[in-house]
């Protein structure tokens, strides 16, 4: 969602300011701004589109200062264009904010009651109003902190004051914020990958702080005004300044990074010489009755994946739900249930309120996350982790298969702690798993033919997919990445739910894709592929060497690694991302930042 940069300098910020909200490109944006002061004025520009809109408004119109907040703004309330693109000014007041003002309307009829005057659609322009008003009673930093106080909602905050070009101060309420130490210049942004440019020293906010950043000071408080120490970390350089190398985009970066993701990950759960698996700082699965899984979009996928996992191989059951449903339904759970949010950020609005929600019951809590600093990783009892790195592209790849292997390596040792394997089993799994990376390697071998299917594909108007077992969520997964990148309509559907309804779909018109490991359930996806034979339906089969042998003649095939069953959804993972990838790629779309999308999810 919106990016934020904030830098107070000595040297003119502009320039750098446009450099941080390229990088923050990736969080999906649809409007773009920069405030500058120098001396004493504060100088907006603002544009609607791309960030090449605002870099054109600023060759037209320069304005630069030794301090400056940036905005990529993913519009929620209003339009995407200028007038409700950040910064908004009221009074001295200038502000940037990613988030809802939940409260906004009461308060803006109140300004207005006082004789304000709006100008955009936007929930921000009230907290510029809000500051400004209560500037006019008490210094900078107590007039904040009662603004903060009367705001309901969430938000990340930068603010600047007219008359105040060292100073630039910030708040937290949900979505993250960091702050970066650098050599007589100071920063504030979204996530690392803002201030990355600029330093590898940040500090993470915590919920409800707020924060005075000078040139040479960086002074933070809790939400009760006392002052708060937050510690300063050093940022690996491959989290903070992420390139595409030698890839046209990062989503294709990605794809070809998840050996290494899996492999990463992997490291934090097995014992490869022991052959044992074990959850990152130890957990206790005999005391669960039950594992409550929440999570969003792809990550609610991987959690689907994890159900079939630890029922199978652990005997514990599993329910696994959207988060955006959990969160309001008050689900009735047993104490002894493990509540496990799945998330790549770490700030996914709704799934990090399902796990408050699960806390605040008394639940035990885990959230395996890929953003260790993350608010989830921080609020839940227990963090595991996902190395898969950074995660540029708004389609989630590597971060899907890392978390398939994280839940993977739970799976068994809550089967083994729990006594439904004994250490041989254990150790031919660990064993299993650890082959995953070179066969995730192996799988990318489909590319060339997964091109040449996207161009036929790319002129489908909808598009299914099917799967049973474990290939049922890769069949959800399949669907959403092709509908993400390429707007083309798919569904997925269990493969033994077609004669249900979707089968009324199919006409020769509309591609079928079937993924069919040969597997114990391979037969009864044949039959269910043999239904769309019949009507006519163009099928492509994505199975293995075994599986290909049932493929008929006009059928296309994609050719996975043969496997063994435990790894599959990794394995079978690359061809449905590539062939999705290229389909985005084939109709000269933007595979990295598709329309309307935002990376971080931060407001419900
Ligand atoms: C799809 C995708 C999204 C995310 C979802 C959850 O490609 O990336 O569906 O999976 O928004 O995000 P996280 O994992 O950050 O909670």
């Amino acid at each position: 969602m919106c990016g934020i940069i904030g830098i107070v300098g000595g040297t003119p910020v502009t320039g750098r300011l446009i450099e941080s909200l390229r990088r923050l490109e990736y969080r999906g944006y649809d409007s773009a701004g920069v405030a500058a002061a120098d001396g004493e004025a504060i100088t907006i520009r603002r544009a609607p589109g791309k960030l090449r809109n605002l870099e054109a408004v600023l060759r037209e119109n320069p304005a630069d200062g030794v301090a400056g907040i940036g905005h990529t703004r993913w519009a929620t309330h209003g339009a995407p264009i200028e007038r409700n693109a950040h910064p908004h000014r009221a009074g001295r007041v200038v502000v940037v904010h990613n988030g809802i003002i939940e409260n906004f309307a009461e308060l803006k009829t109140a300004l207005q009651a006082e004789g304000r005057t709006f100008h955009s659609d936007t929930d921000t322009e009230v907290v510029a109003h809000l500051f400004d008003h209560e500037l006019a009673l008490a210094p900078p930093l107590d007039a904040f902190k009662t603004t903060l106080d009367q705001l309901r909602g969430a938000y990340a905050l930068a603010v600047m004051i007219d008359g105040e070009p060292d100073l630039i101060l910030g708040a937290r309420r949900g979505p993250p914020l960091v702050v970066g130490y650098g050599q007589g210049e100071m920063f504030l942004g979204s996530d690392a990958v803002a201030v990355g440019p600029f330093t590898n020293r940040v500090a993470y906010l915590e919920d409800g702080d707020y924060v005075a950043v000078t040139r040479t000071d960086i002074r933070i408080f809790d939400e009760t005004g006392a002052t708060a120490d937050r510690p300063v970390r050093v940022v690996p350089a491959s989290a903070a300044l992420v390139e595409k190398g030698e890839y046209r985009h990062f989503m294709e970066k990605e794809i070809h990074e998840q050996p290494d993701a899996c492999q990463h990950t992997l490291s934090a759960y097995l014992d490869p010489v022991a052959l044992t698996a074990h959850a990152p700082g130890g957990f206790d699965f005999q005391g669960v009755e039950r594992l409550q899984i929440v999570a969003c979009g792809t990550a609610y996928y991987a959690g689907l994946t994890a159900k079939y996992l630890f029922e199978r191989l652990a005997g514990l059951a599993v329910d696994v739900e959207v988060a955006s449903e959990f969160r309001y339904r008050e689900p009735a759970l047993s104490r002894f249930t493990l509540a496990l949010a799945v998330s790549q950020s770490g700030e996914t609005a709704d799934t990090l309120a399902a796990l408050k929600w699960c806390k605040a019951q008394g639940l035990a809590t885990a959230a395996l996350v890929n953003a260790h600093e993350s608010s989830m990783a921080r609020e839940a009892d227990h963090m595991w982790p996902t190395n898969a790195g950074t995660e540029i592209g708004v389609a989630s790849t590597k971060a899907f298969t890392a978390q398939v292997c994280a839940l993977t390596a739970l799976a068994i040792t809550a089967a083994a702690r729990r006594g439904r394997i004994d250490s041989g089993e254990e150790a031919r799994l660990v064993g299993v798993l650890l082959e995953a990376p070179r066969l995730i390697t192996e799988a990318m071998a489909v590319e060339p033919e997964a091109r040449a299917l996207a161009h036929d594909l790319a002129r489908a108007r909808d598009v299914l997919y099917l799967g049973r077992g474990q290939a049922f969520p890769l069949a959800l997964e399949g669907a959403l990445k092709l509908k993400e990148i390429s707007y083309i309509h798919a569904e997925g559907y269990a493969a033994g739910e077609l004669k249900h309804g979707p089968i009324a779909l199919v006409d020769e018109e509309t591609p079928v894709i079937v993924i069919a490991p040969s597997d114990a359930l391979f037969e009864k996806t044949v039959s269910n592929m043999q239904e769309v034979a019949a009507r006519g339906g163009p099928i492509v089969l994505i199975t293995d060497a075994e599986g290909a042998r049932h493929a008929a003649g006009s059928m296309r095939t994609l050719l996975a690694p043969a496997c063994d069953p435990l790894v599959a959804p990794l394995v079978f993972a690359p061809a449905i991302q590539l062939l999705a990838y290229h389909v985005g790629v084939h109709k000269g779309l933007d595979v990295d930042q598709p329309r309307n999308l935002a990376k971080s999810v931060t407001v419900e």
